[in-house]
C-alpha cells in the first residue's frame, strides 16, 4: 500500500497529537527571545494566530506573515512542533483546536486568525478537526475581538472543467474537498462585515519539500509513479513559499466575504510536469494506469481528482497586488529538488 499511497501523491501526515508533558495547554511553549528583535512595536502590523503553524502549508504562511511585518502566533501540539514554528519566525502556543481554554488563550490580543489546520492522527477526526475546528475557531476570533479570519481551502473542490476556472465557476466537492468545503462554509456563514471579515483562500497543488509532492517524487525516482488517465488534464500550481505570501496578501488586502485562488497562473498538463520531474531526477518517464483501475487502488474520490482537468485562474489573487516569485513549475522545480536531491544524476539546469 506504501507505494500506492506514494503515487497519489498523498501527503505522509506526521501527526503527533496531545498535551506536552510538561507544558499546560494554552501555554507560551517557552519564553524565548521575540524572533525578530530588530523590529519595533510601531512596526507590528498586527498579531496573528495560525492554527496548523507546525504544518506544510501553516509553516510558510507563519514564515511569510513574520516577515511580512506581523507578530505570528502559532498553535502547536507539542514543544517539538513548536519549535518548527519558532524557525519560521512565529511564537508557539501549545494548543489544539478542540480544545477551548487553549484557543482563547492563544488567540486573546490577536487581531486575526487562519485556520490551516487539518490531517489529524485518526483519517476519521478530519471532519472534526476541519469543520467543527472552524467553528470553534470562529467563537474564539469573535469572543476575543478579532477582526479578520482567513481559511485554507483546496481547489480540488472546484469540478473540472476546460475553460479557466475562477472563484465563481462550479464546485464538486469530494472527499478531502468535501471536509474544505464545508469548513469553507462555516467560515463564509460567519463573514460579519466589519466585525469579522473572513475570506477564503484555495491553494492548487502546493509544491514544496513535504506533503504530495516528496511523495510524488520520491515515487518517480524509485519507478514506481503512475500517472492517472491519459495525463493531458490540467493541474494548477503555487511554490509553497508563493502560497505563504498569498495568505499574507489576503489578510493586508483581501475582502471579507470573498474566496480567492491561489496558484501561479500556468496550469499544465499533469504528463507535462510529472515528465519534466523524471527529467530533473534522472528517472523515466512513468508509465500510465487507467482511471477505472487507479479508482481500485486509490479510491473513486482520489483517482477522479487526479484526473480532473482544472486550468485555475489567478487574476482575483493578483488584482491584490500578489505576483508569484515562480510563475510555472519550470523556474520553480529546479531549485526545489536541487535542495531535496542534492546528489541527484538528473540535470542541473
Ligand atoms: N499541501 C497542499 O498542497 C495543499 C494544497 C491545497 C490545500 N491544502 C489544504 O490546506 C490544509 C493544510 O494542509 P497541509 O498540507 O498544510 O497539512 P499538514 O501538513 O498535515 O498540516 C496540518 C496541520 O494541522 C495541525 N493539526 C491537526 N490536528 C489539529 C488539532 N486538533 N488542533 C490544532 N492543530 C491541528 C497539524 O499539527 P501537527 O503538526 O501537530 O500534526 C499541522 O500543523 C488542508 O485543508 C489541505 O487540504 C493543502
Amino acid at each position: 500500500m506504501g507505494a500506492n499511497i506514494r503515487a497519489t501523491g498523498a501527503p505522509p501526515h506526521e501527526a503527533l497529537c496531545g498535551d506536552s508533558p510538561t507544558l499546560g495547554l494554552g501555554t507560551l511553549v517557552s519564553h524565548s527571545p521575540d524572533p525578530s528583535p530588530a523590529r519595533t512595536r510601531e512596526s507590528v502590523k498586527g498579531r496573528v494566530l495560525v492554527v496548523g503553524a507546525s504544518g506544510f502549508l501553516g509553516r510558510a504562511v507563519v514564515r511569510a506573515l513574520a516577515e511580512d511585518g506581523f507578530e505570528v502566533r502559532g498553535l502547536a501540539r507539542d514543544a517539538a512542533k513548536g519549535e518548527r514554528i519558532r524557525e519560521n519566525g512565529g511564537i508557539p502556543f501549545l494548543g489544539d483546536i478542540l480544545d477551548t481554554p487553549s484557543l482563547a488563550s492563544a488567540i486573546a490580543g490577536c487581531t486575526a486568525a487562519v485556520h490551516l489546520a487539518a490531517n489529524p492522527s485518526r483519517e476519521e477526526d478530519a471532519m472534526q478537526v476541519r469543520v467543527e475546528g472552524a467553528r470553534w475557531l470562529v467563537e474564539a476570533a469573535r469572543s476575543a475581538g478579532v477582526s479578520r479570519l482567513l481559511i485554507g481551502s483546496g481547489y480540488w473542490v472546484y469540478r473540472g472543467q476546460p475553460k479557466p476556472i475562477d472563484e465563481d465557476a462550479a464546485v464538486d466537492p469530494r472527499g478531502e474537498s468535501r471536509v474544505n468545503y464545508e469548513t469553507e462554509r462555516v467560515g463564509l456563514a460567519a463573514q460579519t462585515a466589519g466585525k469579522l471579515d473572513v475570506s477564503v483562500l484555495r491553494p492548487g497543488m502546493v509544491y514544496g519539500d513535504g506533503s504530495w509532492f516528496r511523495g510524488m517524487a520520491t515515487a518517480i525516482r524509485s519507478g514506481e509513479y503512475s500517472v492517472v488517465g491519459d495525463g493531458k488534464n490540467r493541474w494548477s500550481f503555487v511554490a509553497l513559499p508563493d502560497a505563504g505570501r498569498a495568505f499574507a496578501t489576503v489578510l493586508r488586502s483581501g475582502l471579507g466575504g470573498e474566496v480567492y485562488n491561489v496558484v501561479d497562473g500556468s496550469p499544465v498538463m499533469l504528463r507535462e510536469f510529472v515528465d519534466f520531474v523524471a527529467g530533473k531526477l534522472g528517472a523515466r518517464a512513468p508509465p500510465t494506469i487507467e482511471v477505472d483501475a487507479a479508482a481500485g487502488v486509490f479510491g473513486p474520490e482520489v483517482a477522479h481528482h487526479l484526473a480532473a482537468d482544472r486550468p485555475t485562474s489567478n487574476e482575483k489573487l493578483c488584482r491584490l497586488g500578489w505576483q508569484p516569485r515562480f510563475p510555472s513549475f519550470r523556474e520553480g522545480l529546479p531549485p526545489l529538488l536541487r535542495t531535496m536531491y542534492p546528489h541527484s544524476s538528473g540535470r542541473s539546469d
